[in-house]
């Protein structure tokens, strides 16, 4: 925790982490065990700003191959993340997120895997234009995000420009973003939010993918929340977004 922030409330300090991740000067703080057990996987797993030293040279110095490099933010138990490396084993894969319990879950299974060709970061979305340079993506995958539901909390949703800035910094020409979510409300921002938008063009979208798109790949793979949601009949909602940077 910063010197300047330890006299605010803790709810107060949560909020200011969120924004500040997005900038320059932003440090991980933490005391969770996790993060010292992670360590036991270096051979993939990336903690905190560790990853950021990597930007520009994924491909080159972390995977020493030439192949496309995609990324999931909000990985969770991995569900997507195996099933998709496992099956594309030609693509450099990063998966991402903030939880470290779940992190560290995540990795005991992802070292059993038969192809290595991922990374984990155990770090923040919102340092996506950090972790990544400039062009360096091919695909970003978010899958079921948290909604953030409270009016008072949607500025937490990381689905807002300030965030798009970054995914179309790091995206090639051409680049997409795939996106399901199984949130109403949280859907309708972000099409709210790329009405917005001139420098993406929706190429897909639905607000009830698996009825209306069942070949699509997006309704090739199951998550774990997204499970859940089906099985409560909740219809999943999706959008892949292009890059229309010029190349
Ligand atoms: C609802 S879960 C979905 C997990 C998985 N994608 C699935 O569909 O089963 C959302 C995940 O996103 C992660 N997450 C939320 N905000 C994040 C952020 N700003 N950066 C990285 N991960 C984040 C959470 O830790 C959690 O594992």
């Amino acid at each position: 925790m910063s010197k300047e922030n330890t006299d605010l409330p803790e709810k107060k300090q949560k909020t200011n982490e969120k924004d500040r991740a997005f900038g320059e000067g932003f440090e991980y703080t933490h005391d969770n065990p996790y993060h010292e057990r992670l360590g036991v996987f270096e051979e993939f797993v990336l903690r905190d700003d560790e990853a950021e030293a990597n930007a520009g040279n994924w491909n080159n110095k972390a995977f020493n191959r030439d192949a496309p490099l995609h990324t999931e933010i909000g990985t969770g138990y991995g569900h997507f993340m195996i099933d998709y490396t496992q099956k594309n084993p030609d693509v450099n894969f990063i998966g991402l997120d903030h939880r470290f319990k779940r992190s560290f879950n995540l990795a005991k299974r992802l070292n059993s895997l038969q192809h290595k060709n991922f990374k984990y970061l155990r770090g923040r979305g919102e340092r996506l234009g950090h972790i990544f340079a400039e062009s360096e993506l091919t695909k970003i995958f978010y899958f079921f995000p948290d909604p953030w539901p409270k009016t008072r909390h949607h500025k937490k949703r990381l689905f807002q420009k300030r965030f798009l800035d970054e995914v179309y910094k790091v995206l090639k020409p051409g680049g997409e973003f795939l996106i399901k979510t199984d949130h109403d409300g949280y859907f309708e921002w972000m099409c709210d939010v790329m009405k917005e938008e001139s420098r993406f063009e929706i190429i897909f979208q639905s607000f009830d993918l698996r009825a209306e798109h069942p070949e699509h790949f997006l309704s090739s793979f199951v998550t774990k929340f997204e499970r859940i949601f089906l099985e409560k009949g909740i219809k999943i909602k999706s959008m892949i977004i292009k890059s229309k940077k010029e190349s």
